[in-house]
């Protein structure tokens, strides 16, 4: 079962990419990822968990056995439905309930969630929907309530030494696999210069943003490749 809102937008260029993600969450980099972001998270049995751009369910269906609820949020409708296909089919607690919904306008009420988590969807956001979605986080918190995620997490520009490193790596990675991995280098390329899909912030970034948004208890550190995660908690 998975409810709805008419806030939908970048939604359609997801609807395509279930079976790519469903491939992209099983993969080791991922899992560690949701072990490390749901370790930081300190779940308790009581605690009502969010889990932003939730996709197939990554870090819901890992929450819900040590928590009393997950709602997972997404923009796609595909991704909705496959996630609550998947927990149809699946034996779960059935304390999982779908939204689909954007992470700048939560279908969520106020001060309903102890903890709020979410793994590589804030890249997609502008940097203006970025900080409209803290905001929601903050918004959905109940007072002490915490937010872990992890994202992409470097600047587009070879401005500081990370950012280059991080861009020169991907480059070589590509290069190395011959044509089609200067394809997929063209493709980011134009991806990035036409602003479209991937518009990651760096971690100073979002240190600041946390703070203009009001979270204490602010921690963002960068991981050894692209990525980086980033905690915080509202005030009690
Ligand atoms: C790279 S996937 C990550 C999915 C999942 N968290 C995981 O780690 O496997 C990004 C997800 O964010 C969702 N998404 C993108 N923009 C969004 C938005 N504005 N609001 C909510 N979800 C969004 C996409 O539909 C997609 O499922």
């Amino acid at each position: 079962m998975c409810t709805t809102t008419a806030d939908h937008g970048g939604a359609k260029s997801w609807d395509e990419h279930v079976a790519d993600l469903e491939r992209l969450a099983t993969s080791e980099g991922f899992t560690a990822l949701r072990d490390e972001i749901l370790a930081l998270a300190e779940l308790e049995p009581g605690d009502r968990v969010l889990d932003i751009g939730a996709g197939t369910g990554l870090l819901a269906l890992a929450a819900a056995p040590s928590v009393s609820h997950v709602d997972a949020v997404d923009v796609s409708a595909e991704m909705c439905r496959h996630l609550s296909d998947k927990l149809a089919r699946q034996p779960q607690p059935g304390n999982v309930a779908v939204h689909q919904g954007n992470a700048t306008r939560l279908p969520i009420p106020d001060g309903s969630i102890d903890v709020v988590v979410s793994n590589y969807c804030f890249h997609h956001l502008s940097d203006p929907d970025k900080r409209r979605a803290l905001d929601e986080v903050r918004r959905v918190l109940t007072p002490g309530g915490r937010l872990v995620f992890g994202d992409m997490m470097f600047r587009v520009g070879l401005a500081s030494a990370r950012d280059r490193a991080v861009i020169g790596s991907f480059a070589w990675r590509m290069l190395r696999r011959g044509p089609a991995g200067l394809l997929r280098l063209a493709r980011t390329a134009l991806r990035q210069l036409t602003g479209s899909r991937e518009r990651p912030a760096s971690v100073a970034w979002w240190r600041a943003a946390l703070h203009d948004a009001g979270f204490e208890a602010i921690r963002a550190w960068p991981l050894d490749h692209e990525g980086g995660i980033a905690a915080g908690r509202i005030p009690r």
